[in-house]
């Protein structure tokens, strides 16, 4: 025996990853297709399906493109959409007032599906920006997003969607108070069952931008989103809205984006015993596609993104990639 081999240590890490079923027994996280969501685009004047330029192999759906989607969907294992529409800008003005109204097309789209797809968990956004000519997720007076006027129209709209079959709602505008008014509405109005999935901590990002293009909110220059979604420098202030909104009845808080706010989803998940959920957004989708396309790296980059995103504590992502994953899925079972 030299000295080299006496010294040489007894625990080799790479036993455990000698082969891919050896690596499959000791791997600590999997990705299932009933974690992840699809979000989906509808347009309410489209008759047919548009590509987002900004969004490679996304869409903005017509009516008749959402129905054969979402079976395509429900076939391949998906059960949980959230779905966005693209309105036409006559329906939009500083209130959002189309928002409540009860039979707007989000409502009425809610409805159909849910007729036709009773076992599809359906997610609605409440937040004002497909509604509001500012494309902002408030309503705007003298030059500043009003919280509690805001708030008053987001209590009704949640109402609207939930009588519309929505079975959980989304609140993504990050007003003060906003889930408990919300819960308080709900339960007052009978729907006790109601799941309030929260964005909890969500970041004022740059990376929403091809998002806006495909529900149509771009700002116009003036007021930021600064001004009520989160400044990416801190992450103690997830805590404390964390806590706010699970105090004020959430039931599933969401961290977004994701893949650049890790280590909140760590924090979060470490900290709460509550569902924590990451959304992949739209400019992380585009980022990761634009490279795929270009081929500058292949398509095993979406694994490890969603990997790496359960691994920091998300029990459900919300991705566009959702159907291309579990395309591949059933292709390969
Ligand atoms: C709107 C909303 C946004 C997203 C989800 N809901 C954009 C925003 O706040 O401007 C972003 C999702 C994405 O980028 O994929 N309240």
């Amino acid at each position: 025996m030299n000295s080299l081999s006496r010294k040489f240590p007894y625990t080799r890490s790479r036993r455990l990853r000698s082969n891919q079923t050896i690596r499959d027994l000791v791997s600590e996280n999997q990705i299932q297709v009933n974690k992840l969501i699809q979000p989906l685009f509808v347009s309410d004047t489209n008759k047919k399906n548009i590509d987002i330029k900004t969004m490679p192999g996304q869409k903005i759906f017509s009516k008749p493109g959402l129905f054969k989607e979402l079976e395509t969907l429900q076939k391949i294992g998906i059960g949980t959409v959230a779905i966005f529409p693209n309105l036409q800008s006559i329906k939009k003005n500083n209130f959002g007032d189309e928002a409540l109204n009860p039979e707007n097309f989000l409502c009425t789209i809610l409805e159909q599906v849910k007729e036709k797809f009773p076992d599809l968990v359906l997610i609605a956004d409440v937040a004002l920006d497909p509604y509001t000519s500012s494309g902002h997720d408030g309503i705007v007076i003298n030059g500043r997003v009003d919280n509690d006027l805001t708030l008053n129209s987001l209590a009704e709209m949640s109402l609207n969607l939930a009588n519309s079959g929505a079975d959980i709602l989304a609140p993504s505008d990050m007003m003060d108070g906003r889930i408990g008014v919300i819960r308080e509405s709900l339960e007052h109005e009978g729907h006790s069952n109601t799941i309030l999935l929260s964005y909890a901590a969500k970041y004022a990002s740059n990376f929403y931008g091809p998002f806006r293009d495909a529900v149509g909110s771009k700002q116009k220059k003036g007021i930021s989103k600064r001004s009520y979604q989160m400044d990416y420098r801190n992450s103690k202030e997830s805590l404390k809205e964390i806590e706010l909104d699970i105090n004020e009845g959430a039931d599933i808080v969401m961290i977004k984006p994701a893949m650049v706010n890790q280590d909140i989803i760590k924090l979060v998940s470490d900290n709460y015993d509550i569902p924590v959920f990451a959304y992949q957004v739209s400019g992380e989708y585009t980022m990761l596609m634009n490279a795929i396309d270009k081929k500058i790296f292949d398509h095993n980059v979406i694994e490890e993104a969603l990997m790496t995103l359960f691994r920091s504590g998300s029990a459900s992502i919300i991705t566009y990639f959702a159907k291309w994953f579990a395309q591949q899925y059933d292709k390969n079972n």
